[in-house]
């Protein structure tokens, strides 16, 4: 034999001199949950070790990630039944919650770089992504809609605008709407490939946020479907996103290769509720060893093209980073 592949597989020093590829705190986004109040720090049941937080416990929660590495954040509102309505209006109100709270985060911490969400959902009676009439999601009605949350977001200091909701034409009319208000250097973080998936329910836990009628899969995509990403990218690329995202990350691997081949933007993928929750789950079973098997799991996502990690597992990740243990 004078090829023997384990040769380079001998000791920690060769194994790290021709390793491909590594992981950095910096390439990674943490979801974080707010909720309106003081003091407010409840666990999500079904994503332990994550927290619907009011402002305060924000606050504390992004310094201590800074102090880990973690400079990225992208923030998620609950809304309270209440305030919600047909047409989303709270989400673009004057003394909304969320925009309040971005405009603190970032007066607080300038360097970090701050993701919105838009959508509709966590602010619609319906709970849908999009404008609902007769049980049909209206695409061109809820456009404005998008486009209002999006400038008042920018307004708020967001450094990313996070389009999420699949409507068709959405990164084109929100990045009009953002450049007509003055907000050129704002970007869109673009839910470029987001699938009808069944790995979101944690999340929806989190904000209160399930469909309240039918699912998603009008507007998100069907799991099957594979080439569809391309025309998704295509129109992204036209329509001026500035990183595209796949999402879920884990079970859409191939999906995020492909994207990574065919298009020259930052390519990220969303690490979803779902997958975090069966590894956590396994690992309080005993059953898989966390400081493992996590590490490895962001690892695969980011060799399969993710530059971009959004994954619930971001501080965690960091400090194992930090202890030099990854
Ligand atoms: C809402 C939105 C969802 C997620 C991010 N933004 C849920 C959905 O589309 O129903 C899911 C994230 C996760 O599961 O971690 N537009």
């Amino acid at each position: 034999m004078n090829r023997r592949p384990r040769r380079n597989r001998r000791s920690i020093s060769h194994r790290a001199l021709v390793r491909e590829t590594r992981l950095h705190p910096a390439n990674l986004v943490l979801p974080l949950f707010l909720v309106s109040g003081k003091n407010i720090k409840n666990e999500v049941a079904s994503l332990p070790g994550n927290y619907r937080m009011s402002l305060d416990n924000i606050i504390k929660e992004i310094e201590e990630c800074i102090s880990y590495g973690i400079l990225s954040f992208v923030l998620f509102p609950a809304i309270p039944e209440e305030k919600k309505d047909k047409v989303a209006s709270y989400s673009y109100a004057e003394d909304c919650f969320y925009l309040e709270a971005a405009r603190l985060i970032k007066s607080q911490f300038p360097n970090c770089t701050l993701i919105s969400d838009v959508a509709m959902d966590p602010y619609s009676s319906d709970g849908h992504d999009g404008y609902v009439e007769n049980g049909e999601i209206l695409n061109d009605v809820t456009l404005p809609i998008l486009q209002k949350m999006a400038v008042a977001q920018a307004k708020a200091g967001f450094d990313l605008i996070g389009p999420s909701d699949m409507m068709d034409g959405r990164v084109g009319a929100i990045r009009e709407a953002l450049d007509d208000a003055g907000f050129i250097n704002t970007g869109i973080m673009s839910y470029t490939v987001k699938y009808a998936s069944a790995f979101y329910g944690p999340f929806r836990d989190a904000l209160d946020s399930a469909p309240k009628a039918g699912d998603k899969k009008t507007y998100q995509m069907d799991p099957a479907n594979k080439t569809e990403a391309l025309i998704e990218g295509e129109l992204d690329m036209a329509e001026g996103a500035d990183i595209m995202m796949v999402k879920p990350a884990l079970n859409y691997l191939d999906v995020i290769h492909l994207m990574k081949e065919n298009f020259e933007l930052p390519i990220a993928a969303y690490h979803v509720s779902g997958e975090c929750a069966m590894l956590i789950a396994a690992c309080q079973n005993g059953w898989l060893e966390y400081e493992k098997a996590m590490p490895e799991t962001l690892l695969s996502i980011h060799r399969a093209g993710a530059d971009v990690i959004f994954t619930y597992f971001a501080k965690d990740f960091a400090k194992l980073f930090q202890a030099g243990k990854v």
